[in-house]
């Protein structure tokens, strides 16, 4: 499993710290930055991360971390094929995973701790999309938004 990381500057240190976490349980991380508190656009490396993600061949993951998670959440989303979940807690992370096949996981480094960034990170990490069709079918779905409308709700 790839792992790829970034953060702005508020998430910068919480990055490091996962990071550093991360490799010493064997994941293959790329870090796209940023290196620094040096103020950072969240746009810009949310951009970054989500182009490089989506040309993976590998099985892939990403972390997005900026103050609250929002602003890395809502870029992220923008690209196609990038489903990302702003999570604070474990419960929100595996469910991402299990039910949305969430793809990114945004954490908020004003909002979360170092120990339950972990914990949730952990959450999202070890649990699979589910294999239930509802929600294939659900997720499915989310491509067809901004273009032709679902034709069922259920
Ligand atoms: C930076 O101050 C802050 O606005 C950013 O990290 C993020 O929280 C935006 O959503």
């Amino acid at each position: 499993m790839i792992l790829y990381m970034g953060a702005d500057h508020a998430g910068y240190a919480l990055k490091e710290f996962l990071k550093n976490y991360l490799l010493q349980q064997g994941y293959e991380i790329v870090d796209v930055g940023v290196y620094s508190e040096e103020p950072a656009d969240y746009p810009d490396v949310a951009h970054k991360l989500t182009a490089q993600l989506v040309q993976e061949e590998q099985p892939a993951l990403g972390i997005l971390i900026c103050g609250t998670g929002i602003g890395m959440s809502i870029a992220a989303n923008k690209r196609l094929g990038i489903r990302a979940a702003n999570a604070s807690e474990p419960v929100s992370a595996a469910l991402a995973r299990e039910h949305n096949n969430a793809n990114v996981l945004c954490l908020g480094a004003r909002v979360v701790g170092p120990e339950l960034a972990r914990a949730t990170v952990e959450a999202f990490l070890r649990t699979g999309f589910s294999p239930e069709e509802r929600h294939r079918r659900r997720v499915s779905k989310l491509e067809l938004i901004g273009g032709e409308s679902p034709s069922r709700t259920d």
